[in-house]
């Protein structure tokens, strides 16, 4: 275990996230009045800011995960993507709104878009905690965004450097000289 484990720098509070995941979920729940949803949380950053969003939204909700990652190197995303987990709820003719961490480069979240196409739902929305516009790639744009965030390499509140830190009660980010020093 390396000295650091905690990054003091907050970026994004509790405090606002929590009231940024009340407006979404309140959103949610008018855009959907009287429909059911799907929640397709990604594992496994998507974990905090979804138990945040859910309890916000007052309809009936039925919660799946799904697990895919970019193949390559973490800076060249190569687009290519591998499922780890797929969903086991019906997605045919339901109302799914997949709830990521960050959408980056967006090759992930286009795949995932792809891959749930061919279940056949009634609608696919997408909802973000964190946004990076600078980076992508992918032509794809969140429905729901909590925060946008500039070119930095995030960690907290479920986003992870190496899988750790996901446990970090705040946004927060990395430096270069975070990384040598861990
Ligand atoms: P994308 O396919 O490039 O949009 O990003 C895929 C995944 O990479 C995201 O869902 C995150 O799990 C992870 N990711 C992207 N940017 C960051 C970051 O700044 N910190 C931690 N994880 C990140
Ligand atoms: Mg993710």
């Amino acid at each position: 275990m390396s000295k650091v484990n905690t990054v003091g720098r907050i970026l994004i509070s509790e405090e606002e996230i929590l009231r940024r995941a009340r407006e979404i979920g309140q959103q949610i729940t008018k855009d959907y009045k009287g429909e059911e949803v799907v929640v397709l949380g990604t594992l496994k950053g998507s974990l905090l800011w979804m138990s945040d969003v859910v309890k916000n939204i007052n309809l009936d909700v039925k919660l799946d995960f799904i697990q895919a990652s970019s193949y390559g190197s973490s800076t060249i995303s190569s687009g290519v993507v591998k499922v780890g987990y797929e969903p086991s709820e019906n997605m045919y003719n339901r109302n799914v709104i997949i709830m990521e961490d960050i959408v980056d480069t967006g090759n992930t979240l286009s795949y995932i878009v792809k891959k749930l196409e061919e279940r056949n739902p009634k609608s696919v929305k997408i909802c973000t905690m964190l946004d990076k516009p600078s980076r992508r790639v992918s032509d794809i744009k969140a429905d729901y965004i909590g925060f946008e965030v500039e070119n930095l390499f995030i960690v907290g509140y479920g986003l992870d450097y190496d899988q750790r830190f996901r446990n970090l009660p705040y946004v927060s980010y990395l430096t270069e000289e975070d990384v040598e020093a861990l």
